[in-house]
């Protein structure tokens, strides 16, 4: 795993973008996972930036979204349907057929999210993926004590997660208690992970998404069996990390070569 600490959200999100774009021009027709929430938002707008500057086409490339809530149609303003559009779709040259973003409208769930798994392999499985972390420690909705094999499936968000999300919404009550999310064995299958956090309330999770034990508790920790993840932290997330001196070193005299 690779350790990123950034002095504060814009450098976060500028490195994130800056990984992205190196790898939509390596492979123009990229998978790209995606997420929502409020850690992305920054690269989704670093990415815009650079659609509008010529330094990159995002004609070729097909992205996969993370999870979705169950019950908001995709024109809700709290979908994360209508998220993605409004934070980055709308603003940039992707092809509308190239979206995929689970339905939370589906009829049958069990059938629908068994497509959506079968989409991702038809499109060669995402070469990169995008995660945030709950403060819970959920990546996508994979809430603690998800199994750390899960696919995509329809979960029962925790109350915490709700409260969190609650402030998107004008009341509690009105944040869905569903979600459809890719699983965690869905995530683990990308080739390459890149999960992101600002912030001190994500200073636990990440402590043990990096230096933890490997939990269905916090299922970013997860990640910790996968060959190809970087975490790109700001500091307040990164201050309860006790090797901080060491990633900052490793990254600095990073192999070149
Ligand atoms: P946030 O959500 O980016 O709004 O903090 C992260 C998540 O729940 O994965």
């Amino acid at each position: 795993m690779q350790v990123i600490i950034k002095e504060n959200y814009d450098e976060m999100s500028k490195e994130a973008a800056q990984i992205i774009r190196d790898a939509i021009h390596l492979k123009p027709n990229l998978v790209l996972g995606l997420a929502t929430g409020s850690t992305p938002v920054g690269t989704y707008k670093e990415l815009i930036r650079m659609y509008e500057e010529g330094e990159l086409d995002f004609s070729k490339v097909v992205t996969f979204n993370l999870d979705e809530y169950v019950g908001l149609p995709p024109n809700h303003d709290q979908s994360y349907h209508y998220f993605m559009h409004d934070k980055l779709f709308n603003h940039i040259n992707i092809n509308p057929a190239n979206v995929h973003i689970p339905s939370g409208i589906a009829k049958d769930f069990a059938k629908y999210c068994q497509w959506y798994e079968d989409e991702i392999k038809k499109a060669g499985g995402i070469d990169l993926q995008v995660l945030g972390i709950g403060s819970d420690g959920h990546i996508g909705f994979n809430e603690p004590g998800t199994s750390l094999a899960s696919r995509t499936s329809l979960v029962t968000l925790t109350e915490e997660t709700i409260r969190d999300n609650s402030r998107f919404f004008e009341k509690e009550e009105d944040v869905p208690r569903f979600a459809i999310t890719m699983g965690v064995g869905t995530i683990m299958e990308a080739k390459c992970c890149l999960l992101l956090a600002n912030g001190e309330k994500k200073a636990d999770p990440v402590s043990v998404l990096v230096e933890g034990p490997i939990t269905s508790q916090v299922t970013a920790s997860a990640l910790q069996m996968h060959p190809n993840a970087i975490v790109i932290v700001d500091k307040a997330a990164a201050s309860k990390l006790k090797r901080v001196d060491y990633y900052k070193w490793a990254y600095e005299n990073r192999p070149r070569f």
